[in-house]
């Protein structure tokens, strides 16, 4: 999560401003059979301060991790869940206790309680997990919240560090250092890496959680984590990230945690490889960034991409819409993540003051992001269209293809041509089709009356629309 953010927006809207208004303009876009790399991996979410503020309740998990429609009782709607299956928990890096006799933790003024993860190591006078070094009774809503996931089918997690803890720093302050440096002396690499190899080995023995990965750092060479941040943040310089991340790699191998691989920044990932299992990148710079050349980087040295965090404070969901559709046909990621799904100022997906526990209804953004993570489910693999205007996914057991599709003009019609498969459904069979309008009319509804007909599927979209489309009999 970054401090700086929307520099993109302004920019967006005024190049689709100068399209010439079309009264019924056509889309013919072909569906290929070309397929991304490898299979979807899935949507998800990280927990930290929405799950740390609501993470017991149970209505909020059944909304986000499975598929069912959910009444949400502070919005006054049906909700249909997200199915996300991805869960990103947040090590905390905050404590109130007194080390020492005299040290303690240095808050930034700025920083609201509700941004304040507690952290599980103490105060590092022992690395034994029983030791009265380490408290595993603290941040109990965000370990709640990942468990109810769990519960609800979600199978991917990530451990992930805004900063070490603090009293590794330099300043005891983990919001950053004073000018936006470095905070971490080297004397504390170790420690860093044995707080996170052991949060990951007591997850798996006593919560029954193994994660699939950890990241160590979050935007590390960002220098905006100062002692005045509003959240938790750490500049970690190229060289730091080095050398701390083969001391991770031994302390989550000395664990037995075979499953456990580290997920870290593109900066360090191409020297240090053997050591990265997965290449996270955040999705902040919106519309723009060399989302091509980070693909074919990764896929370069055989490495899996995740879109590890994903916000935008746009509530009518058009800014996430465009920047997924340029995700999944440019960075072509195996996976893509919110970063919180209630927040406020249009942030999350669900309107919320975390601080002052107001809770609101879902946005237009949330039903745009169901019409995604509804239909491209896990297992399923991408296949490329010719159109920015459009993405698919072909479940190849089910042979059920999957189409959104998103028009930022005039009504329009799209014809999404499917000749290029071996086999099509005939001609009069029924599709099934949901819509999230533009006007916030049709919010994830269904759309009834679209048929197959000579090897296509047509259908007039409307100014801001986003359509999903399922057409089952499709072969490769
Ligand atoms: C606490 O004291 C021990 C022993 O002198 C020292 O190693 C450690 O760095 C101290 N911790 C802090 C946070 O000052
Ligand atoms: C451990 O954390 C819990 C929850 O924050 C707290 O109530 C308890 O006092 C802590 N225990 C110790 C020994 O600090
Ligand atoms: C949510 O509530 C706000 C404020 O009442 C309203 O402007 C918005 O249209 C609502 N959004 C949805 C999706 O219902
Ligand atoms: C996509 O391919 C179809 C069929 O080949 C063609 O008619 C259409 O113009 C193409 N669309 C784009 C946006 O290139
Ligand atoms: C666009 O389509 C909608 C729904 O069919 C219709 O109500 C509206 O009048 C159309 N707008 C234009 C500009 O043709």
């Amino acid at each position: 999560m970054p401090a700086v953010f929307s520099k993109f927006a302004g920019l967006a809207i005024f190049v689709w401003a100068l399209a010439l208004p079309v009264a019924q303009a056509d889309q013919q876009i072909s569906i290929t059979t070309t397929t991304y790399s490898s299979t979807w991996e899935g949507w998800g979410t990280s927990l930290a301060w929405w799950a740390k503020a609501y993470g017991d309740r149970d209505d909020l998990a059944d909304i986000v991790f499975t598929l069912d429609s959910t009444y949400w009782e502070p919005g006054g709607a049906t909700l249909p869940g997200l199915g996300m299956n991805i869960v990103r928990y947040n090590a905390g890096a905050c404590s109130w206790n007194t080390i020492n006799g005299s040290v303690t933790m240095s808050a930034s003024a700025n920083i609201p309680a509700t941004k304040q993860i507690e952290g599980y190591w103490l105060d590092g006078l022992s690395t034994d997990p029983s030791s009265s070094s380490w408290n595993w009774t603290v941040d109990a809503k965000q370990r709640a919240m990942m468990l109810k996931a769990q519960d609800r089918g979600a199978n991917i997690f990530e451990l992930f560090s805004n900063a070490p803890m603090w009293w590794q720093l330099n300043n005891h302050n983990p919001s950053g250092a004073d000018n936006g440096g470095s905070n971490l002396p080297s004397s504390q690499y170790k420690n860093h890496a044995i707080y996170l190899a052991t949060i990951a080995k007591y997850a798996q023995d006593n919560w029954g959680i193994t994660f699939d990965s950890i990241e160590p750092f979050n935007e590390p060479s960002s220098t905006w984590w100062k002692s005045t941040g509003t959240q938790e943040g750490c500049y970690i310089d190229a060289n730091a990230q080095k050398a701390i991340i083969p001391i991770l790699h031994d302390q989550i191998k000395s664990r037995g945690l075979d499953k456990t691989t580290i997920a870290a920044s593109d900066e360090n990932a191409f020297q240090e490889a053997a050591n990265v299992g997965r290449m996270n990148t955040h999705g902040y710079s919106g519309s723009s960034g060399p989302r091509d050349q980070l693909q074919q980087l990764a896929r370069g040295i055989g490495q899996k991409v995740w879109d590890s965090e994903y916000g935008d404070n746009d509530g009518t969901g058009d800014t996430m819409v465009k920047n997924i559709m340029l995700d999944l046909r440019l960075l072509k990621p195996d996976a893509w993540v919110q970063w919180q799904v209630l927040d406020g100022s249009d942030w999350g997906l669900i309107a919320a003051d975390i601080s002052a526990r107001t809770l609101q209804n879902a946005t237009t953004k949330y039903y745009n992001l169901a019409q995604f993570t509804r239909h491209i489910r896990p297992g399923m693999k991408l296949l490329e269209t010719n159109s920015s205007n459009a993405v698919s996914a072909i479940d190849e057991s089910s042979h059920t293809l999957v189409i959104v599709a998103a028009n930022w003009d005039d009504n329009t019609t799209f014809s999404f041509d499917l000749s290029s498969f071996s086999k099509v459904p005939v001609d009069g069979t029924k599709i099934r089709s949901w819509v999230t309008d533009g006007t916030g009319d049709r919010l994830y509804a269904s759309v009834n009356g679209i048929t197959f007909n000579g090897k296509s599927v047509s259908t007039s979209l409307e100014d801001g629309a986003v359509q999903t489309f399922e057409i089952d009999g499709v072969y490769l």
